[in-house]
């Protein structure tokens, strides 16, 4: 027995906690505790020393009275905030009104008897027991110090709760994870690709995956029937604050499927997923809206439309075609597009207003944004003295123009013009309030363009990828008018953002050839990019198809953060920098010349 004690107070003595900063509560009452974690406040009452002792899982108040023990009472003097501590104490009711129903142990303090200091701290450059604005490149630079925050621990452990829920729910659903290797030949999907040199093949190069896409598919062929995978993908591309050069999706693939059919196991999961994440949050789609791209585009000016609210766009190209404004006629003439979109009481917006909406139209590729303006009964604006009040009539009946209202118009190519005008919504719908953040709609954009016209490259390019496939009916319009080739491709769209995108595939080699030839892409270049993927094919493809969704977009959505990087443990900042390491660093020569790589010119 007395081997038994010794052997405890032995364990005891070494042991760092015996209950963690979050847990204890009054059940507790008069128990001898250890606890460690870090400084979080202090406060000097007279004789009394309060602290807040934080960990991941909470805070508990420690109390250092002199009276109690004088040793301990003395040692904490030097302690300061985010300095590593331990102290044993006797959990104790906190005095009557002094509890804190916001707390987990706000009804219980520690009456600490020892304190031991494990780790000292500097002076933090930011504090880490408020919320305050900090600025973003002090906390990637300091990012264990910013992950230590409360904000910051919250996304993560939110993070980790949703992929673990995908994991489970996936698993339910019959799918399995397949890993997928990082080291691999490139798959397009429209960005740059971060490049790893061969040391051991001189000259050549690995590609880090900006998707699974093509392994997936190849693991269709191979029989796996469900697959998913939890995946890092790499694009190196333009940030924004929805997008990370390195960033995780919920890569999905399924065979023996058409596009409804992977829509409805995803909106299954989604559902879900947004029942246990964000239970606060009220959906306002159920079911999800199915929206075709055009009548997206159309309507909301986008292909990830915000349907939290209305303020539909409208059509007047065929009012104003006739018009004394040439710019419209002319837009109408060679194929194009006026679109209008009405502000609600915009007429009483200054000046200066009306200009910025211009300007930002401007920066959208709009070669201008004309406006009406019902004020007083009168007809003003910047194209009133061009249209006929006849003209003016018929679009205020479209438009369902009241008195005080503005109209801007757009005149282009379809698409510039709506996207600009849905520019334009997007910013009103902010200033009138209507983006609840309260709410979630989402909707699948469905009957995607297959191509699109690249400007730079002069030809047709894939909206998605070239492995999508067309719709069944438009595969004849491949010859002679693949601009108007619709793709079974779509889009998960939630409160104005993309967070999944997916496609049915092409399992035939056939038409796969066929669509290379639409995007240039000769016999050889489809051979020595793709040769692996065709011969796959050749040797008994299922019918397969699926999706990915942008994991961390999610997740900033249901967090409602406002950027990618705030669920990130270790994101890289706007530039594509690792503050808090410095990378990409260059490299010692010898190692450079290893991989057979040569710099021509150091930055
Ligand atoms: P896609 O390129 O549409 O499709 O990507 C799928 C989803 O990933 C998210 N996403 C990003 N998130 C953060 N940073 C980025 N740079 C970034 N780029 C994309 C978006 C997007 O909806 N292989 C196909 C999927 C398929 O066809 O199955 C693919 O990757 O939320
Ligand atoms: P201007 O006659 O050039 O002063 O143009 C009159 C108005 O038409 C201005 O408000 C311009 O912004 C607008 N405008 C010019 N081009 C377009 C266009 N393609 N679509 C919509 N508005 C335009």
């Amino acid at each position: 027995m007395r081997k038994l004690i010794s052997q405890f107070f032995k364990l005891y003595k070494i042991m760092y906690r015996t209950h963690t900063c979050g847990q204890l509560n009054i059940e507790n009452k008069g128990q001898k505790v250890i606890l460690s974690g870090w400084v979080n406040r202090r406060r000097d009452h007279g004789g009394l020393i309060f602290m807040d002792l934080r960990d991941r899982y909470g805070f508990t108040q420690v109390v250092f009275d002199p009276s109690n023990d004088k040793d301990s009472h003395t040692s904490v003097e030097a302690v300061r905030p985010e300095f590593v501590i331990k102290i044993e104490g006797v959990v104790r009711s906190r005095p009557k009104g002094q509890e804190n129903a916001d707390l987990a142990t706000g009804e219980i303090e520690v009456l600490a008897d020892k304190i031991e200091i494990i780790s000292r701290a500097k002076t933090p450059p930011f504090e880490i027991d408020q919320d305050k604005p900090v600025n973003e490149e002090l906390r990637l630079k300091y990012r264990y110090l910013d992950l230590r925050r409360a904000r910051m621990q919250r996304n993560i452990i939110t993070r980790h709760k949703m992929i673990k829920l995908v994991r489970d729910l996936m698993d339910r659903e019959g799918f399995i994870e397949v890993e997928t290797p990082m080291l691999m030949k490139g798959t397009p999907e429209g960005s740059r690709e971060y490049i790893v040199p061969s040391r051991i093949y001189p000259g050549t190069f690995f590609v880090l995956p900006q998707s699974p896409q093509q392994l997936k598919q190849l693991l269709m062929v191979a029989g796996m029937d469900k697959y998913f995978q939890v995946a890092r993908c790499f694009r190196d591309e333009d940030q924004r604050g929805d997008r990370q050069p390195e960033f995780t999706q919920l890569d999905i693939e399924m065979s023996f499927v058409e596009e409804n059919e992977v829509m409805a196991v995803n909106e299954k999961v989604v559902i879900q997923v947004l029942k246990e994440i964000a239970p606060q949050k009220e959906v306002t789609t159920k079911p999800f809206k199915k929206i075709t791209w055009h009548e997206a585009m159309s309507v909301y000016g986008s292909d990830k439309p915000d349907l939290r609210f209305e303020l539909p766009l409208f059509d007047v190209s065929d009012l104003v075609s006739q018009s004394e404004f040439k710019v419209f006629a002319n837009a109408v003439k060679v194929g194009g597009v006026v679109k209008a979109f009405k502000v609600p009481k915009g007429a009483e917006m200054p000046r200066s207003e009306v200009d910025s909406f211009e300007e930002l139209a401007k920066q959208h590729g709009a070669k201008g944004l004309a406006n009406l303006i019902w004020k007083n009964g009168e007809v003003k604006g910047s194209i009133a003295k061009f249209m006929s009040s006849e003209i003016v009539e018929k679009i205020k009946e479209r438009g369902d123009v009241e008195d005080g209202d503005l109209v801007f118009f757009a005149a282009d190519k379809f698409e510039v013009a709506c996207n600009v005008l849905g520019v334009a919504r997007l910013v009103i719908a902010e200033k009138m309030g209507l983006r609840d953040s309260n709410k979630l709609a989402l909707a699948w954009i469905i009957d995607f363009p297959l191509f699109e016209y690249s400007a730079e490259e002069k030809k047709l390019v894939s909206a998605h990828h070239p492995f999508t496939c067309p719709k069944d009916e438009d595969v004849e319009l491949l010859d002679k008018e693949p601009a108007k080739v619709r793709a079974k491709a779509y889009d998960l769209a939630m409160n104005g953002c993309e967070i999944a995108g997916g496609s049915i595939r092409i399992h035939k080699p056939e038409l796969q050839s066929k669509i290379f030839d639409c995007l240039g892409i000769s016999k050889e270049d489809a051979g020595s990019r793709f040769g692996h993927l065709l011969e796959a094919f050749s040797y008994g493809a299922p019918p397969h198809g699926g999706i990915a969704w942008g994991l961390d977009r999610f997740i900033m959505l249901l967090l409602d953060e406002p950027n990618i990087r705030e669920v990130i443990a270790f994101p890289k900042d706007q530039k594509a920098k690792d503050l808090m390491t410095g990378a990409p660093t260059p490299l010692p020569e010898k190692q450079v010349a290893e991989m057979n790589v040569r710099i021509v010119e150091k930055l």
